[in-house]
């Protein structure tokens, strides 16, 4: 993964460090507090690559400190930091974090350290998670290295943030607009892996700007990306894009993501895709990639919404459905309206559970992909650990910081 990996931990390191990190863990709050408020006082131009609405979430989230302290307490089982180096390195580079980024972190994070350990940051630990911290700054930087080669090496990629217009703009259900999005220099997009996400960067109405994912909503497609938005209530940039007009620009970072469908391997197994509301958008790209590529592969695509009118894709699903025997299609509405139950919009009434997933999937060792709210998220995943799946059978997205999703489950 890393051409120079850095070199190992001492022992006493990382013991120091694991002994340590219990006490960070518990004052999570106040050390994500202290951070924040010292990084954006000191370094100010960071401030643009933080999305505000994870640092204001409160009790629940404990954001970048807390995520690198966790991540921090496994500096000795690199097998385990293995796809969170991945994941952490794929979000880091849809944002443009830059090695010259690292020194800021690091400098704040210390200094957060020590102020709530207190008497208990002696200078033994203080050296200790500045060597822990640099070891693993030196692994995410190697690696996002090399995905900004990757991606400037691609014919139509580039790095960093290149100007879309918007050249189409579809309504898919009361609260979903898909956006048609084309190069404002007239070439082409490159190819991405089914599952993946863009970065959005947008001006923020105070001078500065700010920056959200959107999975890509379809499969691949030379001339442009499309990107499906719900807007949330009280939401910044959602709201933004679903007051924009077709010729509209927006800055979009190349396409990202450790959550794909490989289709560059043989699979045997059939594949079970689930989503609920807006987390619909990879698992389409997901489907409409496999049908067209894999079409030998079987493949149960169960989807829940409220109702009628906040599910989107309707009647593209079902007609994915009826052109593809391989292919089984379920919906289930939680809130199905009188309407929706005369004209038969959706197939069962509830939420998506694990009787629902066993009676239609071909048998329980299938690969398994989904993405959706929180609830929803941690029912499945639960549901899969019971049935014994395998964790390299079990793929997911979450449309928020991982450890929130952590914290729920
Ligand atoms: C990998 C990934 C893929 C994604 N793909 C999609 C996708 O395909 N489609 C999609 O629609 N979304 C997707 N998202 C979610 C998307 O990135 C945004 O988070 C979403 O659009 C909301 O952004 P916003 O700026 O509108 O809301 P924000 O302004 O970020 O607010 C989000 C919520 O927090 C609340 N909030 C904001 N500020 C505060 C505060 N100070 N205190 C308390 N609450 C607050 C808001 O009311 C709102 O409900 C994805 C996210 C990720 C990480
Ligand atoms: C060793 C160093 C670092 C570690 C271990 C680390 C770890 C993480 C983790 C675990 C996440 C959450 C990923 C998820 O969504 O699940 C994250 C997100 C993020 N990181 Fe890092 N990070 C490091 C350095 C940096 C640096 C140097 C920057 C740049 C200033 C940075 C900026 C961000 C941003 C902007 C996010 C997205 C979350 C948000 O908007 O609040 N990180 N990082």
């Amino acid at each position: 993964m890393n051409a120079n990996p850095p070199a190992p931990l001492s022992e006493r390191t990382i013991s120091v460090v694991k002994s340590t990190a219990p006490v960070l863990e518990k004052h999570g709050e106040e050390l994500t507090r202290h951070f924040y408020e010292r990084m954006f006082r000191e370094n100010p131009e960071v401030k643009p690559l933080f999305n505000a609405s994870n640092q204001s979430g409160g009790t629940q989230q404990r954001a970048l400190a807390g995520a690198i302290c966790a991540f921090a307490a496994n500096v000795d089982q690199l097998e385990v930091l293995g796809a969170a180096v991945e994941r952490i390195a794929q979000k880091h580079a849809g944002l443009g974090i830059l090695p010259e980024h690292y020194p800021i972190v690091g400098s704040n994070l210390l200094a957060s350290i020590r102020e709530v350990l207190g008497d208990g940051a002696t200078d033994e630990v203080i050296d200790a998670w500045a060597e822990a911290y640099h070891f693993l700054a030196s692994i995410l930087i190697g690696r996002e290295s090399h995905i900004y080669t990757i991606q400037a090496r691609d014919e139509h990629g580039w790095n960093g943030f290149r100007p879309f217009r918007i050249a189409g703009k579809e309504r898919e259900s009361e609260t979903i607009v898909s956006f048609r999005l084309q190069p404002v220099d007239g070439g082409m997009v490159p190819g991405f892996k089914p599952g993946q996400y863009l970065t959005v960067r947008v001006p923020d109405g105070e001078g500065s700007t700010t920056m959200r994912n959107y999975s890509l909503s379809s499969a691949p497609c030379a001339d442009h990306f499309r990107i499906s938005v719900k807007a949330e209530e009280g939401g910044t940039v959602s709201n933004l894009l679903h007051g924009l007009d077709v010729g509209a620009e927006l800055e979009v970072g190349p396409p990202c993501g450790e959550f794909f469908l490989d289709l560059t391997e043989h699979h045997t197994r059939p594949l079970v895709l689930l989503s609920a509301g807006v987390g619909v958008t990879p698992i389409l790209s997901i489907l409409e990639s496999v049908l067209a590529e894999q079409p030998e592969r079987e493949v149960v695509f169960i989807h829940g919404a409220i109702n009628g009118r906040t599910h989107a894709f309707r009647n593209h699903v079902k007609d994915l459905g009826k052109r593809h025997n391989q292919l089984k299609v379920h919906v289930r509405y939680s809130e199905p309206t009188d309407e929706d139950r005369s004209s038969q919009r959706h197939d069962s009434e509830g939420f998506i559970d694990a009787e629902l997933i066993e009676s239609l999937a071909p048998r329980k060792d299938c690969d398994y992909y989904f993405c959706g709210p929180k609830p929803f998220m941690a029912a499945i995943y639960q549901q899969l650990l019971a049935w014994g799946i395998p964790g390299s059978q079990v793929h997911f997205e979450f449309f928020g910081p991982r450890e929130e999703l952590e914290s729920h489950a």
